[in-house]
């Protein structure tokens, strides 16, 4: 039988689900397979019946949930109408991508394999569940279980022997070309595919709004370690709404020191523009860049140069690469065998795209320009949690930023792109224009009057909040219990005046733990106070609340060990004031899940 074109479709929140489909892609590719690679969201679904051999490759996010570019794809594959025969036809194979220190570990795959075989799809192989906690990454999992599936594919659609496959070291040929022009474009044309205020919609990913920045404010004080930023911005006549819970979805930019030290080392002229053309028919130009397109917006606004490279850029680098040593260490750290040095050299001190282009200097001097989109991957949207009301803020939209920065081994502090780039735009020296769009979040207040909602949220995992309270207080709902931490009241303790405010006009309950201020008392002397402390101690009437009052619970912030303790406390506050026994707590809780009576959104 002739080989079938290989279909694989991703779902993928933070870009590694894309990545793994993206290296089956190439794999099919030197295999001489016929492949295609695309987002779950973007494929037009009903095919699917016609489809006989699908890689389906499907991160986990969040509390289990599948990636935002798969969710209508989600929907339609779990409809009751459809007939347990739609995908007899369809050979299929499922990767997963999941975090292990989750308890819904790869739920989206699991649950994905389970519903493509009740709908008849036939398995080629068991599901392959790619772990972030590996300490070698997923590739520890799916590397192996790739062998696997090509032999299987393989065999059953053998490849006609006189097309060779192309070996390792020979780079495929690149997804577009870049060919330079000669005159810039009009003077006065802009160099902007972003949204106008004008344009139909509401702004979305491929149609951000350029919202003005209002303000840029530290909101810690001056000894706190952290510069965390109360930012505002104007979104009037944006067409954006959205109610507490929600998120903003803000696309940054590279430094533009970075963009410079780019250009140099890889011989670009930031002010020369291209025109950019795919290679294959069925693959777009990115809808992202203007056509023509300087290289200074290339690289400032589409090129992750400050990322972590994954192992396929070294795959690529080291068949581009001209130099014989540099391109033996490249090979190393792309082979199967290399993945521990690759993990020492990358991924723990987080040694980004533009500082490996730098130590490979002879290397990135002569990578074809042509090869950039296949190289580097393209700058995510960051999400952050969005802080105001629109009734108390009309026109207006706050987030609380921390601006991340770390030091590893490596002698340059580490710096998150996002946090960074907003922390150094200043509105007060000039007009300046973020690109941004909302989406719904993991958080939805009931809208009932009198319903009561216990909120937790530590340090800036109190911004969601922040927004429910405004909007809550507004519309006249009462039972606000706030549960906030901090370090220090003086330093760290955001919206104090606010909240205090509020108190004293009775519309909310304030308690608060400052962990570096404050011991618990007099047993346990030296020990930090959290809030699941504070949740404990107010132990009778949480229960008197959830169990009586018909509460909600949200839970918000840090994703390391805050969710796991706080989720403790209330476990231990279910058996000592509700009398349950540890079954029937976890019960308990299984049953405030189910129906969104508990809640959480968390952020590494
Ligand atoms: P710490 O930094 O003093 O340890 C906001 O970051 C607040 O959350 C700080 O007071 C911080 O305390 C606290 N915090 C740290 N780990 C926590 C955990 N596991 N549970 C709850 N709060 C925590």
């Amino acid at each position: 039988m002739p080989a079938p074109r290989l279909l694989v479709l991703f779902g993928s929140q933070t870009g590694t689900a894309q990545d793994v489909a993206e290296r089956l892609g190439r794999e099919a590719q030197r295999r001489r397979l016929g492949c295609r690679v695309q987002a779950l969201d973007s494929y037009a679904v009903a095919n699917l019946i016609r489809e006989p051999l699908v890689i389906f490759v499907c991160a986990t996010t969040g509390q289990g949930d599948p990636p935002d570019n798969m969710k209508n794809f989600w929907r339609f594959i779990f409809r009751k109408n459809l007939p347990s025969t739609s995908l007899c036809q369809m050979d299929f194979a499922v990767v997963g991508l999941g975090d292990s220190a989750y308890a819904k570990f790869n739920f989206v795959a699991k649950k994905l394999h389970r519903r493509l075989l009740q709908l008849g799809g036939s398995a080629l192989l068991p599901m392959c569940l790619g772990d972030d906690q590996h300490e070698l990454g997923p590739d520890a999992t799916i590397d192996p279980w790739l062998g696997d599936l090509w032999e299987k594919v393989l065999r059953l659609y053998p490849v006609p022997l006189d097309l060779p496959v192309i070996p390792p070291g020979v780079p495929l040929p690149s997804k577009f070309t870049l060919q330079f022009i000669q005159e810039a474009p009009n003077p006065g044309s802009k160099e902007s595919c972003l949204a106008s205020p004008e344009s139909l919609g509401p702004p979305s990913e491929s149609q951000p709004f350029l919202a003005p920045m209002v303000t840029n404010q530290r909101v810690t004080g001056p000894s706190h370690f952290q510069d965390v930023r109360l930012i505002e911005f104007d979104i009037t006549d944006s067409g954006i709404s959205f109610a507490p819970g929600d998120v903003v979805l803000i696309q940054p930019s590279n430094s533009a020191a970075h963009i410079q030290q780019f250009c140099q080392v890889l011989g670009l002229d930031p002010k020369q523009y291209f025109m950019l053309q795919p290679q294959e028919l069925d693959v777009p130009c990115p809808p992202e860049l203007p056509q023509p397109c300087s290289v200074w917006h290339l690289v400032s606004q589409y090129l992750d140069i400050a990322s972590v490279p994954r192992r396929s850029f070294f795959e690529l680098l080291a068949c581009l690469s001209p130099h014989k040593l540099e391109r033996e260490k490249l090979l190393e750290l792309s082979s199967a065998q290399g993945q521990e040095d690759l993990c020492e050299y990358c991924s723990r001190p987080r040694r980004t795209i533009l500082e490996v282009l730098c130590d490979f200097p002879h290397t990135a001097g002569a990578i074809p320009p042509d090869y950039l989109l296949d190289l580097i991957p393209q700058i995510r949207p960051r999400a952050f949690s969005i802080a105001s009301s629109l009734l108390v803020h009309p026109g207006r939209l706050q987030i609380l930023v921390a601006v991340v920065q770390y030091q590893t081994r490596l002698r340059e502090p580490r710096r998150g792109l996002c946090s960074s780039w907003l922390a150094s735009l200043d509105p007060e020296k000039g007009p300046v224009q973020v690109p941004l769009w909302v989406r719904p979040g993991g958080l939805a207040f009931p809208e009932t009057p009198d319903t009561p909602v216990i909120m937790v949220g530590p340090g800036t995992g109190v911004a969601p909040f922040r927004a429910a309270v405004q909007e809550r207080v507004a519309q006249g709902q009462t039972g606000n219990f706030l549960f906030f931490g901090c370090r220090w009241r003086d330093q760290d303790f955001y919206w104090a005046a606010e909240w205090q405010e509020l108190e004293k006009r009775g519309c909310l309950t304030l308690v608060t733990a400052f962990s570096r201020e404050q011991t618990l008392l007099p047993c346990r002397q030296g020990q930090k106070v959290y809030v699941q402390h504070r949740l404990r101690e107010r132990g009778p009437l949480v229960w008197e609340l959830l169990e009586h009052r018909g509460a909600y619970f949200y839970l918000a912030g840090n994703a390391k060990y805050m969710p796991a303790d706080v989720t403790e406390a209330l476990m231990s506050i279910f058996q000592e004031e509700g009398g349950l026994s540890h079954p029937s707590a976890a019960t308990f809780l299984a049953r405030l899940q189910r129906t969104l009576r508990f809640q959480t959104e968390t952020w590494a």
